[in-house]
């Protein structure tokens, strides 16, 4: 398999990193860029285009590890990094309709260099979702998203189905599986808040109207408007 995957990197001409989720296993290689997905298949919510699988991991109801190489492909110095939880039969698919549920805080990954690089992340004990608890036998998916520097995102997931502790059918987690290397760096995302909720807002009549008719001039109050102007952008 790994050779496959060899193959794959070594035939695309993707200019941005890509994720292989070495634990659980992931649903497939989705590394690939062809007609379909002129853009890559990676960059498709909410699992890289891929469908869920039924060749699913044993993966323990306490939480357990999640190991991946986020630098398949050139672009990513830095990324941040979520891994999230879904369940259920309701999507398109027939798996998760949404992979809503966070595992861990965001965290941003410190690449060696912006050109592919070979490193592996893994987390050892990821938890299950705040508040959720599973039964051996239930299914879920865990998905991996990598934040491109620009903003877009990159999408892989693992089908699990859970069981107890300590189950044979569990992959064991040593460090031949688990282990981060020493190219890659973390660090912690903060956010700052410059303008608690319903405080007054700093903003003219004039300045509102020109941020929804994108006047000329929109550039010169983006910089007093950061919050705002980047979560409405999208509508212009
Ligand atoms: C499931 O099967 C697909 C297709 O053969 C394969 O690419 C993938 O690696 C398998 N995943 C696991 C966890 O075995
Ligand atoms: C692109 O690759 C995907 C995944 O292998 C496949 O399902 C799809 O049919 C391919 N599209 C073309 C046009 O080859
Ligand atoms: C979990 O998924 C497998 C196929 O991947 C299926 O056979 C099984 O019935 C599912 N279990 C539940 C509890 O839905
Ligand atoms: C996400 O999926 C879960 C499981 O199906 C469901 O309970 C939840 O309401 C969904 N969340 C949203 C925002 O649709
Ligand atoms: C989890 O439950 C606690 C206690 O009911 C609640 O305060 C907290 O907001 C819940 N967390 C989430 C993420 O739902
Ligand atoms: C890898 O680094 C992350 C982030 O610092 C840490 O949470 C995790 O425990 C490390 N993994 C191992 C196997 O030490
Ligand atoms: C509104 O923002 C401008 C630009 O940052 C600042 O100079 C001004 O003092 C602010 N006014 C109030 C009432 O906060």
């Amino acid at each position: 398999m790994l050779f496959s995957i060899l193959l794959a990197v070594a035939a695309s001409t993707l200019a941005a990193a890509h994720i292989v989720i070495s634990y659980p296993g992931w649903r497939g290689n989705n590394l690939i860029q062809n007609d379909t997905f002129p853009y890559g298949m990676q960059w498709t919510y909410p699992c890289g285009g891929l469908g869920v699988t039924t060749n699913r991991s044993y993966w323990p109801t306490t939480g357990g590890a999640v190991a991946f190489q986020p630098g398949w492909f050139q672009g990513h110095q830095t990324a941040f990094l979520y891994i999230n939880l879904g369940f259920g039969t309701d999507g398109p698919d027939g798996g998760p309709f949404n992979l809503s549920f966070p595992m861990v805080s965001p965290f941003q990954l410190l690449g060696p260099s912006k050109g592919p690089y070979p490193g592996t992340v893994c987390l050892p004990q990821v938890p299950l979702p705040a508040n959720m608890t599973f039964n051996a036998g239930d299914n879920a998916t865990i998905q991996v998203v990598e934040l491109a520097q620009h903003g877009a995102s990159l999408f892989s997931c693992a089908d699990i189905t859970f069981a107890e502790p300590g189950d044979e059918r569990i992959t064991k987690v040593d460090e031949s599986n688990c282990f981060n290397t020493t190219d890659l760096g973390f660090a912690d995302i903060y956010t700052i808040t410059r303008k608690e909720l319903g405080a007054a807002a700093n903003m003219t009549t004039s300045g509102a109207a020109r941020l929804w008719h994108r006047s000329s001039t929109t550039w010169s109050w983006l910089g007093y408007l950061p919050v705002v102007a980047g979560s409405l952008w999208f509508l212009l």
